[in-house]
């Protein structure tokens, strides 16, 4: 069919693909499978969770016991609300020490089903600018998609601003006839930072009648590395001061599904109105099994071990990519580590294991580690504002201190030859010799 009279639906997607194209937003390709041959410095599997072999001989020891591994054929609503799915939310609960826990089949599920269906006609939205996609998307299922109000990232002053708008905009929440929800992340993971959490929690309460508000917290990344593996809002003591916490288990925890913490009412609701849970089928029972396994290892002694370990790969990360880009003397505009300080009232033990490196040549970097069997996306613009194309590093327990300064060496190398090349098709003279240093 020539391309005048080929479908209309071909005619759009393709332009839409041919527009991702020309703003070099990369679209990979799912036929291949990611490289894996060099060490992850990418996932968010921060605890190594997922290649630990004395986690997997334990779920494989515990497996061939299970009478049912497969599917449960139903989503909880119908047929498959099994035990081990009653048991495993009645864990949560306990383990997280909070009044109601329901789980889901992904973060994603979670995040869009509270916010899809809990705030109701007349509230009103204010959320981080940075929030990820899954709350975004929930935030525009909503009745409120029309009363929703980002406020710049983890900027209090923004914060503060926007919600005394929204009370003006919104009279009926300081009246306590409707309520304001505020969503924020503990740490956002593109910029590897904290909400000022302590900050956002007292603004509320300084401008919010008590009982209006509603503070939802997304708990993705720091769940299972901080508060003995309760989180970040336990390790700050903040736990009486918000509403709902999610919960994944798709990053510390190394497998798939959520939980969302919240009252007993909000869990009684959702269960009637949160469309991904209500539509979809169960956890299949080998899952369960999964995540009761790496539940034990993660929150016990071994995982909790690991945690400083952590702490202190980061920090060698980051100093060795300090020094090797001084060292190198590549471009701050080529190369450079996005700064990302530890808010002054965490405590000191708080440590962010994700690294936003940035670099205008994300693609172009990308391109050289993949070949060098790195699993590495480029995140280019538009995903972030230009200037801010960048690389995303996460460092992991299983790594070790020579595979990190394996990675930094390559990508300082990589930078002083891209720079040299830059400067050799300026017509400058090639600069030399600092590779030999590397
Ligand atoms: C902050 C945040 N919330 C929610 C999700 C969704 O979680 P899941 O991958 O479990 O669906 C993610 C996933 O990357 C995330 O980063």
């Amino acid at each position: 069919m020539s391309s005048s009279n080929a479908p209309p639906l071909d005619v759009a997607l393709n332009a839409a693909i041919s527009m991702r194209k020309k703003l070099a937003v990369p679209t990979p390709d799912l036929n291949a499978p990611a490289p894996s041959s060099a060490p992850d410095l990418f996932s968010n599997d921060y605890l190594s969770v997922t290649t630990n072999p004395k986690v997997r001989e334990r779920f494989l020891a515990r497996i061939v016991k299970e009478p049912r591994v497969f599917g449960t054929s139903g989503s909880r609503l119908l047929f498959g609300n099994k035990s081990p799915h009653v048991q495993f939310e009645q864990r949560m609960r306990a383990f997280f020490r909070w009044p109601a826990a329901l789980l889901f089949n992904s973060g994603y599920d979670a995040n869009l089903s509270f916010l899809h269906s809990v705030p109701q006609p007349g509230d009103a939205i204010v959320f981080d600018e940075l929030m990820h996609a899954s709350t975004r998307d929930g935030i525009n299922m909503s009745r409120c998609r029309h009363s929703q109000y980002g406020f710049a990232h983890n900027s209090v002053a923004s914060f503060r601003e926007v919600l005394q708008k929204t009370l003006v905009r919104h009279p009926n929440i300081a009246a306590g006839k409707s309520t304001v929800f505020i969503a924020v992340e503990t740490l956002y993971s593109m910029d590897g930072d904290f909400c000022p959490l302590r900050q956002i929690i007292e603004t509320v309460e300084e401008l919010v009648p008590k009982g209006s508000a509603h503070i939802m917290v997304d708990e993705a990344h720091t769940s299972g590395l901080f508060g003995d593996g309760r989180g970040l809002v336990p390790e700050l003591g903040l736990q009486d001061r918000v509403h709902s916490i999610l919960h994944t288990f798709s990053k510390t925890w190394g497998m798939s599904g959520a939980v969302f913490l919240t009252t007993p009412l909000v869990r009684h609701y959702m269960i009637g109105y949160a469309r991904p849970m209500i539509y979809s089928t169960s956890l299949p029972y080998s899952h369960l099994v999964a995540l009761n396994t790496t539940w034990d290892f993660v929150s016990g002694p071994e995982g909790q071990a690991l945690v400083p370990r952590l702490r202190a790969l980061a920090a060698h990360f980051e100093s060795a990519l300090h020094a090797a880009l001084a060292r190198a003397q590549v471009p701050s505009d080529l190369l450079a580590l996005r700064p990302r300080a530890v808010p002054a009232d965490f405590p000191a033990h708080v440590f962010s294991p994700v690294f936003p490196v940035l670099t205008r040549a994300s693609k172009a970097l990308a391109d050289v580690l993949d070949a060098g069997g790195y699993a590495l996306t480029p995140i280019p613009f538009p995903v972030v504002p230009r200037g801010e194309e960048r690389i995303r590093v996460v460092v992991h327990a299983g790594n070790t201190e020579a595979e990190i300064d394996e990675f930094v060496a390559r990508i300082c190398v990589w930078a002083r030859e891209f720079a040299a090349r830059e400067e050799q098709e300026k017509g400058e003279p090639r600069a030399t010799g600092v590779l030999a240093r590397l």
